[in-house]
């Protein structure tokens, strides 16, 4: 019965492309049910939809790693989850024969993935608010992983991851209709990044986030990255990063952003260098950040010593901030901030500002355009700057100054 209804609902989908149904199974012991559905997955093979049935939770205690697929979609329609047990999770994390770096890692080409949508009844489950009560960061896992080529990641909902959530490498991939809430209200929800990008020819849209790092991390080898249609609260905001190799063609667009440490926001890290080129930031509503637009090119992680020869860094050209409206905030620091000095400490930062422009030289920072700034103090006075190394630069819309930000003319 339950079959043949799926079938029916599935004929309109996928029986099309011919794909077989399976349905996953559950444990009838209430254990792991990651074995039961590796099996599964590997006797239906390619050409199949994997169907989470409703109104259960599949337990996933140990990870579910998969790769080689070809043409096939997982459809959830159920809750999933990784264990409660802050210790049996990290016992799995420090052991490599069973952890390959993410608790679910897929890989393999034409791939579908797909939740239950807004208001459907599955939520991706790793009950972060047991590591967050404690501030315990040792051994945590990485939700996800997809690498591979036409890939379609939809309609996820995702709660209280314990830390990254999506990583993404590969090409033409699709991720659409994603809800992440890591909001805390017992300690701060650590690196809970939601998109780490190093794909090419990616659409993200329509993304509701609230979490404590980055919405997005986008870095080299990445190219063709379009971003579009989010509402985040919280977050480190919408970044680009590198330290290595080459990248661009990225575009953030149409981005409300609240309570934020960042809004649009580059690092470059430390003594490294990399190509990073056509970035743009447009129709941003940034309100309450620390730091509205922030480019630096010292970046260090708060967990590494800081070691690096500042002489060296990125080269970053074709930066565009296009129509970005809002305030910065009182406050310059979130809950992330567990060192003295605050690991996002910036030269010269004030609640009065709101664009840190912090380049190496002009040499490092070429073809930079602003277009449509209006950016707000708390109090509502028209903030202010903080700019290096492009002092007496031209064409940049704006004036290099360390002050109210001069628009140029
Ligand atoms: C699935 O998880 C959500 C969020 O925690 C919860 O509200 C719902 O009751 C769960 N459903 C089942 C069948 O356990
Ligand atoms: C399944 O498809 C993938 C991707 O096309 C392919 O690499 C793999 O060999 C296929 N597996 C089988 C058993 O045919
Ligand atoms: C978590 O798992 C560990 C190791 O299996 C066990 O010793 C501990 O009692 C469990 N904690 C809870 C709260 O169940
Ligand atoms: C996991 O490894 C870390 C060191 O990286 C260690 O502190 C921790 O106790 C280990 N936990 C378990 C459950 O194996
Ligand atoms: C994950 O799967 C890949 C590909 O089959 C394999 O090479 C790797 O050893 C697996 N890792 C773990 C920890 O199971
Ligand atoms: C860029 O990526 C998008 C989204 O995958 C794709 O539709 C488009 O064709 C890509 N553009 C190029 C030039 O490859
Ligand atoms: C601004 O955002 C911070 C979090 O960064 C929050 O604590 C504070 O309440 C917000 N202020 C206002 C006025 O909303
Ligand atoms: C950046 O581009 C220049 C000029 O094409 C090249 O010489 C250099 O190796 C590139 N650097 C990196 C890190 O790819
Ligand atoms: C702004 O101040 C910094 C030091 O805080 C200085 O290095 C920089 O040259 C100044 N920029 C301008 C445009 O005066």
């Amino acid at each position: 019965m339950r079959l043949l209804t799926l079938c029916i609902s599935a004929t309109l989908l996928s029986c099309v492309s011919a794909k077989k149904s399976c349905v996953m199974p559950k444990s009838k012991s209430g254990g792991d049910d990651t074995p039961g559905i590796v099996k599964a997955i590997s006797q239906c093979g390619n050409d199949s939809s994997f169907w989470f049935s409703a109104h259960q939770t599949y337990n996933l205690y140990t990870p579910l790693n998969l790769s080689n697929l070809g043409n096939v979609e997982f459809l959830f329609e159920s809750n999933i989850t990784i264990p409660k047990n802050v210790t049996e999770v990290q016992a799995i994390v420090n052991d490599t024969s069973v952890y390959p770096g993410h608790w679910i890692t897929i890989k393999g080409s034409n791939i579908v993935f797909k939740g239950s949508g807004r208001g459907g009844e599955g939520w991706f489950l790793a009950h972060g608010e047991e590591w967050w009560a404690t501030g315990n960061q040792i051994a945590r896992p990485h939700w996800f992983s997809f690498n591979g080529n036409d890939l379609q990641i939809m309609n996820l909902n995702i709660l209280n991851p314990v830390a990254w959530v999506f990583s993404i490498g590969g090409t033409n991939i699709h991720m659409k209709n994603l809800v992440l809430d890591a909001r805390s209200t017992n300690g701060f929800p650590f690196n809970t990044d939601g998109v780490d990008c190093s794909a090419s020819n990616v659409l993200i849209e329509n993304f509701d986030v609230a979490n404590g790092d980055d919405v997005i991390n986008v870095s080299p080898p990445a190219q063709n990255v379009t971003l579009r249609n989010v509402r985040a609260q919280g977050s480190h905001g919408i970044s680009v990063s590198c330290s290595a190799g080459s990248g661009g063609n990225y575009l953030f667009e149409n981005i409300e952003i609240s309570d934020s440490l960042f809004g649009a926001r580059f690092k470059g890290v430390l003594g490294t260098t990399c190509n990073i080129s056509d970035v743009t930031w447009k129709n941003m509503v940034i309100k309450n950040s620390s730091y509205p637009i922030h480019f630096i090119e010292n970046y260090v992680d708060q967990e590494q010593p800081v070691t690096g020869d500042p002489s060296v860094a990125a080269y970053a050209k074709d930066f565009t901030y296009e129509n970005i409206v809002g305030t910065s905030s009182n406050v310059l620091e979130d809950g992330s901030c567990i060192s003295d000095p605050c690991w996002s400490f910036t030269t010269g930062q004030s609640p009065e500002k709101a664009i840190y422009l912090l380049c190496n030289n002009a040499e490092h920072c070429k073809d930079f355009h602003f277009k449509g700034i209006d950016l707000k103090t708390p109090g509502g006075k028209p903030a202010g700057e903080e700019c290096i190394g492009l002092n007496g630069v031209t064409g940049m819309g704006i004036t290099c100054t360390n002050g109210t930000i001069i628009p140029e003319r």
